[in-house]
């Protein structure tokens, strides 16, 4: 069954517990992270995960849209991250080996993300150990964008690499994800969907999960 994961990028911030707490019948919490310099825009730190700690058991999904992510790792496992998905674009192929390692003995499950111009074969050196891949459907950044539908032939090509070589592996899409967006996703090959402005843009966010999960 298809996971939702809403993206609190869209939520208001002073009152995240609150609009954390609205999205309790969806399977993750999506947690953005942006630097400033992988992405032009800056958001959540260290800190501000280990208080969403404190008020939630939800399953804490990172996504770190930061320049060199290993130096951050082992932080934000420490402050309670469940998964972290280091971008493939962020670092040289040894660093984010070496990103993934410490999610290992940090015991934090791993992930690799993709933007739209990264190929999919880029996966492939590391998708053994992958609990999750995580393909953009937008441009990282900001959220609210429309969905690229050219990337629908990426995520076909993640789920044929992760049938091949590691079926467990999660197939998270995250950008312009919409009722309508949702079943071109799902069938492409997605099972976890980050939605943002689709979930928190709703009056009713029970309501708006039912609908993504289809
Ligand atoms: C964008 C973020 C997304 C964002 C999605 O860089 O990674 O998680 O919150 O927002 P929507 O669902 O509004 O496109
Ligand atoms: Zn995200």
């Amino acid at each position: 069954m298809v996971k939702i994961a809403p993206s609190i990028l869209s939520a208001d911030f002073a009152n995240l517990e609150r609009d954390i707490k609205k999205a309790s019948s969806a399977d993750y919490l999506h947690v953005d992270v942006m630097d400033g310099a992988f992405v032009p825009n800056i958001t959540i730190g260290v800190p501000v995960v280990k208080s969403i700690r404190k008020c939630t058991g939800m399953f804490l999904d990172v996504h770190l849209m930061v320049d060199k992510p290993a130096r951050y790792v082992e932080a934000f496992a420490k402050a309670g991250a469940d998964m972290l998905s280091v971008h493939l674009e962020a670092d040289h192929p040894a660093r984010i080996a070496e990103a993934l390692s410490i999610m290992g003995n940090c015991g934090v499950k791993r992930a690799v993300a993709l933007r739209p111009i990264t190929k999919a074969e880029a996966v492939l050196p590391y998708i053994e150990q992958l609990d999750m891949i995580l393909v953009m459907t937008v441009e990282p950044g900001f959220g609210g964008q429309a969905f690229m539908e050219s990337q629908l032939e990426t995520v076909r090509q993640v789920r044929a690499l992760i049938e091949k070589h590691n079926p467990a592996c999660e197939l998270e899409v995250d950008g312009g994800i919409t009722p309508a967006t949702a079943p071109l996703v799902t069938q492409a090959g997605a099972n976890v969907l980050v939605a943002g402005s689709a979930v928190y843009g709703a009056s009713n966010i029970s309501a708006a999960i039912a609908a993504l999960r289809g």
